[in-house]
């Protein structure tokens, strides 16, 4: 790779040991995908938070890093292992708390934002379009480069945290044009009826798409959260972390559909649940927000939830950013959602969290949430936010 003279004296040493060592992990990420140079990045999001995937051998280099690394962009930390204010009342060990707290402690001398969250577009690190990032976390690389249009890599936690300290990135992949050409035209002529759909949709688009970049047509309308949803599980089960739905997202104009094409039919749709749905009845805990909820979602969850209590044989979580848990406070959300029984899970998530041999089962309104709790070896059941509720109030799922 061409350096610049500034790269090469970070790369020396002479700026200290967390610029030589990010430069070391840029450069041979750089040399191994024959990127020409580097490119400079607005944002960064770092995943590799939780304690549960970092261990003792993770919290050492974070440690190491953290004696002299200070992050030159605005850097924003994925879901950490547990809720940092409520861990007690999630089930979360004074053990693993202590641990985690000092991989926080390591991010915060790093100057990153603890915003302990996959939504980072919802929170304020929201890219413009044809923006250059190194963003790490499968649905959140997803969005980016598919919703906004920005253009990142699907960054590990240790090359976007090197992107964060040196404020660039290797310019290879989708951060150039050549490499963001759709190459396989999916036709919808499926109904998406409930917000569970779009989890299925991805599922089935993500199987057929099989690595290639689909150009999505036959979708009329998208929201938000819906496209959030799409994106957790599309690249969760198959695809690269970019597609166009035409009409919809950026740049869908551009481009024609592909020769290759492959069709979504209802069967499809009924084939993905099949896939995803375990047979069990007693569900233990139900978690809404994988990717993390919005204000919306919350908003919708205390309106089904209120006036019912949660059966004493389950748990229900609402995994989401602190930011957006706040706006529940004052809107009364908080309240509704907890005199029902429910809990909060802010900072954290059912994949990150240290979930396996706590429940047998889970039931979600996401596909990339089951998807991460079969590895938690649990059953798994994924339906509408008014299934979900039902579930959580009854312990069961009918
Ligand atoms: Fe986010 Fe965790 Fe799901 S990081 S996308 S809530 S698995």
């Amino acid at each position: 790779m061409q350096l610049t003279n500034e790269e090469e004296r970070m790369l020396s040493g002479e700026e200290g040991y967390t610029a030589r060592k990010s430069m070391e992990i840029l450069v041979a990420l750089g040399d191994i995908y024959g990127a020409e140079g580097l490119i400079k990045v607005s944002s960064v999001q770092v995943a590799g938070v939780s304690y549960h995937n970092l261990g003792d051998a993770g919290l050492e280099f974070l440690n190491e890093l953290a004696k002299d690394g200070k992050v030159k962009v605005l850097t924003t930390l994925n879901p950490a292992g547990m809720d940092l204010e409520n861990w007690r009342q999630l089930g979360i060990s004074e053990d693993f708390a202590e641990k985690q707290n000092l991989v926080i402690d390591a991010f915060t001398r790093m100057g990153i934002l603890i915003s302990c969250t996959c939504t980072p577009y919802l929170i304020g690190n929201l890219p413009r379009y044809g923006e250059h990032v190194a963003w790490s976390e499968s649905s959140a690389v997803t969005f980016a480069n598919s919703v906004i249009g920005a253009k990142t890599n699907r960054e590990g936690g240790p090359s976007a945290l090197a992107a964060a300290f040196v404020g660039k990135t290797p310019c290879y992949g989708l951060h150039l044009d050549e490499n963001r050409v759709p190459e396989i035209h999916v036709q919808v002529n499926a109904s998406l009826g409930k917000f569970s759909d779009w989890g299925a949709l991805g599922y089935s688009i993500g199987k057929k798409a099989q690595n290639k970049i689909p150009y999505i047509t036959g979708v009329k309308d998208a929201e938000v959260d819906d496209l959030k949803s799409f994106c957790a599980s599309v690249v969760t089960y198959g695809s690269k972390p970019l597609f166009y739905i035409k009409g919809i997202t950026p740049s869908s104009e551009k481009f024609q559909p592909p020769k290759d094409s492959v069709t979504v039919e209802d069967k499809d749709i009924r084939d993905a649940y099949e896939n995803i749905n375990d047979e069990v009845s007693k569900i233990e805990l139900i978690c809404i927000g994988c990717p993390h909820c919005s204000i919306k979602e919350i908003a919708a969850i205390a309106e089904l939830i209120k006036g019912r209590q949660i059966s004493p044989n389950t748990e229900f979580w609402v995994a989401t950013s602190r930011f957006a848990k706040q706006l529940a406070d004052k809107r009364g959300y908080t309240e509704v959602i907890e005199s029902a029984g429910g809990k909060f899970a802010c900072d954290t998530c059912m994949a990150v969290a240290p979930l396996k041999g706590r429940f047998n089962s889970v039931a979600t309104t996401s596909a990339k949430g089951c998807y991460y709790s079969r590895h938690n070896k649990m059953l798994t059941k994924m339906g509408s936010l008014e299934e979900c509720v039902k579930a959580a109030v009854t312990g069961k799922w009918s």
